[in-house]
This record gives structure tokens, C-alpha cells and sequence, in this order.
């Protein structure tokens, strides 16, 4: 790390001894104070639930400006990865580092492909579930259960079990994904097609059945494949960070990215894509565009608990830039279906807009987030609202992977065991229970 020749001084004003703390500059973004001995020297913590002022780790993967409203992966905006590359080259950049070029892509790609098909038992597994059992509740059983299919692939501390556990985990999240949707349809599974793209491949096995082939429609299939660019990795979000704690105790990596899975399910985190959706239909049912102004009532209203899903966000106090690039998603997608008159999105718009002027909203620097426009585009493909979150992780399990390996990797590397501040009973005697 990059020690800064400016160091942060604490004092007491009860005459405790003051200390110097070491500060450390990052290739860009904020510096930070080095307090691994506060507690040692002072006996005291910091307190900062929520993590709002705390780095809790020295990552290379993913850079966010919430200011500016960038977002890098390795450096290259994702303006610019989502035009100029696909998801399997962006799995690459955030898994080594550096873009592949051709070779290197078709032996990664290859190796992907290979690795699509699950264990043929995993279905029997699947069909322990209730059909109407929420894609996520399925894939968090399906993504921990993996550890007891791929015993040779679980040792987080062995790099080529970690490289095995990597591929599997990308190359089956789509088949996973796309299992857990048939089942609740009643449709039979379809298997994994080595000649399709990864993206292509994910909607067959989505929409393809045994009584007519599917073939996949370009815009579509590019599609898809922005979203699963533009969910791939955000830096230390609560469920990259649940991957971290989790997999500091050693476990297998399949449990560490179930534990991100079961994260990401909660509306205010990767659910919100979800939430966002029922959010505009709700408001189309009230009445529509018309009816916007008394729905932000409710939002501004602290009682009514509403709130604007798919907005605001802990890091981006301006727009999130995927939510630009899914928005012109949008507008591709639906143009593609000759859906551009969707009221769903005319109402996404509208609200927006008055979002975007409004005091309320201003004051509070909540723009929309990538969860806001993502629901709409894959809505109009046909993909049903419970899957949106279970898109959200398959698309996230690289960057959770890249997340952990990075910390794994790291000698210095710890168990995570924060501390608390109490403010319980101290210590009392038990008095036996007649005399309670
Ligand atoms: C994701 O962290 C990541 O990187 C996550 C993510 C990723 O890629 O991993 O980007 C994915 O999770 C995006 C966020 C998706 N969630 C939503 O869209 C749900 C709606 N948003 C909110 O729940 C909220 O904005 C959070 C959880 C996203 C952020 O919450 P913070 O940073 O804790 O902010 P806050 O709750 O302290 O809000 C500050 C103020 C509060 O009002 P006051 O108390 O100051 O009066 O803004 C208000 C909040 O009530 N507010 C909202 C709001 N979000 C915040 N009011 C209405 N609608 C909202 N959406």
C-alpha cells in the first residue's frame, strides 16, 4: 500500500495519550486511515454501522465515483465495456486483471462452455422445491448445494481448486438460472448448447422446449448480455461484502457465493430490480402517468414507507452510469419488439423526470440506480419479474468470485470479526426460578 507522508493525529480531551495514525493513498479515490492498532493503543473501537466511512479492504477490481457518477472495471469505464466488449471478456478483465485477446477469449470461452452442464442429480435436488418456491429461495439451495456435488473444486485455500470452483460457478449460474424458471413453469429443462454464445445460450435454455427449437434473436441476446456486463462487479455492495466475511472463515467458495446470493434477494439491495417493477405497475394501476403526483406524495411521506425502488443509491450521489446504458437498452429492446408505446416505460420516464426536478429528491441526490430501467428491458423479453434478482446473480457471481479470490490471495488476509459497541445488562447473577 501507498503510505501518504500526512498522518491523522487523535487526541483525547481527558488528557489520554494522543496517536498518530498512518494514512494510505490509493491509485485514486479517497485516502485512508490505517486504525488496525487504535483498539491495541486506546482500547477503544470505531463505530460505523452501515460501513458509510469504512474501506474494509485493499481491492484492485473495481473503482466507483459516486460524485461523478464512474464506475471501472480494472480501469476501463463501463461505457465502454458494454459497447466494445462482451460478458465473458469482462469475466476475464475481473478475474486476471487485463482484457483477453483473441486466444486467450477462446480458450476462456471454451473452457466456460465446457463447464455448462450440471450434475444430471442437481435436478432431483431442484425438484425437492415447490413450483411456486422463488427463483432466489431456489438459488441460494442450488448455489450452496454445489459444494456437495464438486468435492474437487471446494479447498477456497488450493488456487486451482479456486480457478475449477470459478469456471463452474460462471459457466453453471446461466443452466441454474434457467432450471429454476422451467421448473416453475412446468416445463421440462432444456441442456446447455455448446454452439450458442453464453448469452444466446441463457435465453435458449430459458425459452427453448423439446417441441420447438428456439433461435435466440440478436438484439436480444446483446441484450442480455449488457445487463450481465453491467451487474457484473460494484465494488464492496452488501453482498460482496457478505462474499468477503464469508469466505474469511475458509468455507468452500460455492458457500461463500450462496451466502451473496441470499444478500442480493433483499429489496433494497440486487431485489430492488424486482421491486422497482411492481413499483410501476402498482402506480400504472393507481392510474398512470396521472396518478405520479400523488404517488411521490406517499414516496415523501416518512410514514407511508414507500419508496422510490430503484432509486438512490450509498455510493452514486449522481447517476448511476448503468442505469444511462440500461435505459438505452431499454429503448433498443423495445423498439426490437415494436414495443415502444410500452406504458410501463412511458410511466418510467415520467416519474424520472419529476424525480429529477424534484426538491425531495435533489436535496437527497437520488438518482436512478441500475435497478430502475433493468426490470423494464427484461420484462419486454419475457423474462418473468421473480427471475429479475436471479438474472442479478448470475451475473454477479464473477465479480463476487474476482472479490474473493483477491482477498483469499492476499497474505495479510484475515477472518473478519468486527467488534460492537454494548450497551447491554453487565454482569448479573442467576437467581433460581422460584425467586425470579
Ligand atoms: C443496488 O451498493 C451497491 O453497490 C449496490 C448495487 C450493486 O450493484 O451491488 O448498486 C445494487 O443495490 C442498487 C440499489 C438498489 N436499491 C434500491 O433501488 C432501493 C431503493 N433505494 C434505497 O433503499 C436507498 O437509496 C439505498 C438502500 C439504495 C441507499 O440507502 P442509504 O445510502 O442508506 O441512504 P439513506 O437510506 O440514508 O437515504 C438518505 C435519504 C433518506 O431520507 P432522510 O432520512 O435524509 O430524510 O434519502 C431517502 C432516505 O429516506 N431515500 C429515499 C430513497 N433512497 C433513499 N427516499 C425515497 N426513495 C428512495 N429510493
Amino acid at each position: 500500500m501507498n503510505p501518504s507522508d500526512v498522518k491523522a493525529t487523535l487526541s483525547f480531551s481527558d488528557g489520554s495519550p494522543s496517536m498518530d495514525l498512518p494514512i494510505f493513498k490509493g491509485s485514486v479515490g479517497p485516502d485512508v486511515i490505517d486504525i488496525r492498532k487504535l483498539y491495541g493503543q486506546t482500547g477503544k473501537f470505531t463505530y460505523d454501522p452501515g460501513f458509510l466511512s469504512t474501506a474494509s479492504c485493499n481491492s484492485k477490481i473495481t473503482y466507483i465515483d459516486g460524485d461523478k457518477g464512474e464506475l471501472l472495471y480494472r480501469g476501463y469505464p463501463i461505457e465502454q465495456l458494454a459497447v466494445g466488449c462482451d460478458y465473458l471478456e469482462t469475466c476475464y478483465l475481473l478475474l486476471k486483471g487485463e482484457l483477453p485477446n483473441v486466444s486467450q477469449k477462446e480458450e476462456f470461452t471454451k473452457l466456460v462452455t465446457n463447464h455448462t452442464m450440471v450434475n444430471e442429480q442437481m435436478q432431483f435436488f431442484l425438484r425437492g422445491f415447490r413450483r411456486d418456491a422463488h427463483p432466489m429461495a431456489i438459488m441460494t439451495g442450488l448455489v450452496g448445494g454445489m459444494s456437495a456435488f464438486y468435492h474437487d473444486s471446494t479447498d477456497i485455500n488450493n488456487p486451482e481448486h479456486r480457478e475449477i470452483a470459478a469456471i463452474r460457478l460462471i459457466g453453471k449460474m446461466p443452466t441454474l438460472v434457467a432450471m429454476a424458471y422451467k421448473y416453475s413453469v412446468g416445463q421440462p429443462f432444456i441442456y446447455p448448447k455448446n454452439d450458442l454464445s453464453y448469452a444466446g445460450n441463457f435465453m435458449r435454455m430459458m425459452f427453448a422446449t423439446p417441441c420447438e427449437e428456439y433461435v435466440p434473436n440478436d438484439v436480444l441476446v446483446r441484450a442480455m448480455d449488457r445487463i450481465f456486463i453491467l451487474h457484473a462487479d460494484h465494488e464492496q455492495n452488501a453482498s460482496t461484502s457478505t462474499v468477503r466475511l464469508c469466505g474469511s472463515s475458509g468455507t468452500n467458495p460455492f458457500a461463500a457465493i450462496a451466502a451473496g446470493v441470499a444478500c442480493l434477494w433483499g429489496p433494497a439491495h440486487g431485489g430492488a430490480n424486482e421491486a422497482a417493477l411492481t413499483m410501476l405497475e402498482d402506480v400504472q394501476k393507481m392510474g398512470g402517468v396521472e396518478k405520479i403526483g400523488e404517488f411521490i406524495k406517499q414516496v415523501k411521506d416518512k410514514n407511508s414507507n414507500v419508496k422510490l425502488m430503484g432509486f438512490g443509491h450509498r455510493v452514486y450521489k449522481n447517476y448511476d452510469p448503468r442505469a444511462k446504458l440500461m435505459r438505452e437498452t431499454c429503448h433498443e429492446v423495445l423498439s426490437a419488439l415494436g414495443q415502444n408505446n410500452d406504458p410501463i416505460l412511458k410511466l418510467a420516464m415520467a416519474l424520472e423526470k419529476i424525480a429529477l426536478e424534484d426538491e425531495y429528491f435533489v436535496s437527497r441526490k437520488l438518482y436512478p440506480n441500475v435497478d430502475f430501467y433493468s426490470g423494464i428491458v427484461q420484462r419486454a423479453m419475457g423474462i418473468p419479474v421473480s427471475l429479475f434478482t436471479a438474472i442479478f446473480a448470475l451475473a454477479r457471481t464473477v465479480g463476487w468470485i474476482a472479490q474473493l479470490n483477491e482477498m483469499i490471495s492476499d497474505p495479510e488476509y484475515k477472518i473478519g470479526r468486527p467488534r460492537q459497541l454494548f450497551n447491554g445488562a453487565a454482569a448479573r447473577t442467576v437467581r433460581p426460578i422460584n425467586e425470579r
